[in-house]
């Protein structure tokens, strides 16, 4: 088929890049020429683990271009891709001005057929009200699907190859098939491609990222609990989650929730249910939750330094949002730094790949480090908040001779508490 995506953010690259993989021609579009540029180089500008390869491969072959020019990519297109940014207003709804004001591009260059597809995540109803948007303009056939993504930063490329399900919200079944053969490559394992109406496609994207968030702060809150009552929520997490219909995924605790989507999503539903004059409490208590957790690990911090930060230097490992993405977006790294800082503490900084846009956002007010021991070199402890693979099993003997003062502020619980205080540290996690 020949597919249009427009956006080349972390979305939009990963699903022109997987279509074009598996032999559609595909164009991906965004107006941001520098990125452009950069990708018509081979240049890719996120980190994403074998996005990179697949790129290289669907560029040489043919498959894959890039292009700052909307008109043109949708004239050649039969199914067009959304995927833009919807990122959080102050109010905490969705800003869908990149939606729409692609949506008027779309429009005059409507040359023949084509299926408008919404892969960005947006509120119940958008995808109707593109299609309304759309239609005002142009008097050409075409039919607006709803197609949520549910990737996750870091396996991205994984997770659109071999999704666990495929969404499709559409009002007319022509265009409901097309988009199955589309995606029949990818579930050829027997996952299920769901169709339905738009509505309910965009409400299944916001339910799933809603539950998933709203488990990270529920065990988030019972580790606060397990802590005031001397319970380790490493060992009740352990007994909860071998409860088949409970199971372990979304049930670590530590410094709360980030990145692009569950933030962000869970704010957009809270402030659409409002609107409707139907409150959300339980997501409500997730979100607040979530923006508290941050400050348990801080005030651990603090607690344990006396609350004098002053002439303390602390030593953070991991940056990012999650490992494996250099995504910042909402990264709890930023809330805590910034508390670090006003409390006076110098900071030295170590992340595997997102030290670029960690710059973006603290500038020179912290060090970046080389690498995770020069980060520890002299500091009065060591912070842990993105739980890296190549942090799990570091080298504790060398840890203790760099700090000035050994003590782990282990923000993800990836420590066995018990092992590090017998090799002379102190030792703090969340909920233990
Ligand atoms: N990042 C994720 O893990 C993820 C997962 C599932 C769903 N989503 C959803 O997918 C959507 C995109 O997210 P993302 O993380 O890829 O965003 P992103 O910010 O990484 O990328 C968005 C891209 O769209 C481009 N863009 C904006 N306006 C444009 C316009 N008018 N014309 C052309 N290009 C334009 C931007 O320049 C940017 O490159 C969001 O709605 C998000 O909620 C994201």
């Amino acid at each position: 088929m020949k597919i249009c995506v427009i956006g080349a953010g972390y979305v939009g690259l990963v699903t022109a890049t997987c279509l074009a993989d598996i032999g559609n021609d595909c164009i991906c579009v965004d107006k941001d020429e520098r990125k452009i540029a950069s990708l018509e180089k081979g240049e890719i500008p996120i980190y994403e683990p074998g996005l990179s390869e697949l790129v290289e491969r669907s560029r040489r072959e043919g498959r894959l271009s890039f292009t700052t020019s909307l008109p043109d990519a949708v004239q050649a297109s039969n199914v067009v891709f959304i995927a833009v940014g919807t990122p959080s207003l102050p109010n905490g709804g969705p800003d869908l001005s990149a939606i729409f004001s692609v949506a008027e591009e779309i429009a005059p260059a409507i040359n023949s057929y084509k299926i408008i597809v919404m892969k960005s995540t947006v509120p119940p109803g958008t995808t109707e009200r593109v299609s309304a948007a759309i239609a005002h303009l142009t008097k050409e056939r075409f039919d607006a699907v709803s197609n949520p993504e549910f990737l996750k930063e870091g396996t991205a490329v994984d997770d659109f190859m071999m999704p666990d399900r495929v969404i499709i919200g559409a009002e007319n079944g022509e265009a409901a098939d097309v988009m199955k053969e589309l995606y029949t490559p990818f579930v050829r394992t027997g996952r299920p491609i769901i169709v339905m109406d738009s509505k309910s496609a965009e409400m299944t994207k916001y339910v799933s990222n809603g539950l998933l968030a709203t488990r990270i702060s529920f065990i988030n809150e019972m580790a606060n609990l397990c802590e005031r009552f001397g319970a380790d929520v490493n060992q009740v997490r352990q007994g909860v989650g071998a409860d088949s219909r409970i199971g372990y995924k979304f049930l670590f605790p530590g410094v709360g929730y980030g990145g692009s989507c569950f933030p962000k999503d869970v704010r957009a539903l809270i402030n659409a249910a409002n609107e409707l004059g139907c409150p959300v409490p339980i997501l409500e208590a997730a979100d607040s939750v979530n923006r508290n957790q941050p400050q348990i690990l801080v005030t651990k911090i603090l607690r344990h330094h006396n609350g004098d930060l002053s002439e303390k230097r602390l030593g953070i490992w991991g940056l990012s949002f999650k490992p494996k993405t250099d995504d910042m977006r909402e990264a709890p790294s930023i809330p805590i730094i910034e508390e670090l800082l006003k409390a006076g503490a110098k900071v030295h900084a170590y992340d595997p790949v997102a030290i670029d846009q960690a710059k973006h956002i603290f500038g020179e007010r912290i060090t970046y480090a080389a690498t995770n021991y020069d980060a520890i070199d002299g500091a009065d402890g060591l912070v842990l908040i993105t739980e890296w693979n190549e942090f799990r099993r570091p080298d504790f003997d060398r840890i203790k001779k760099l700090l000035r003062t050994p003590v782990i502020f282990d923000g993800r619980n990836i420590y066995d508490p018990r092992q590090v205080r017998e090799q002379g540290f102190t030792y703090y996690g969340i909920g233990v």
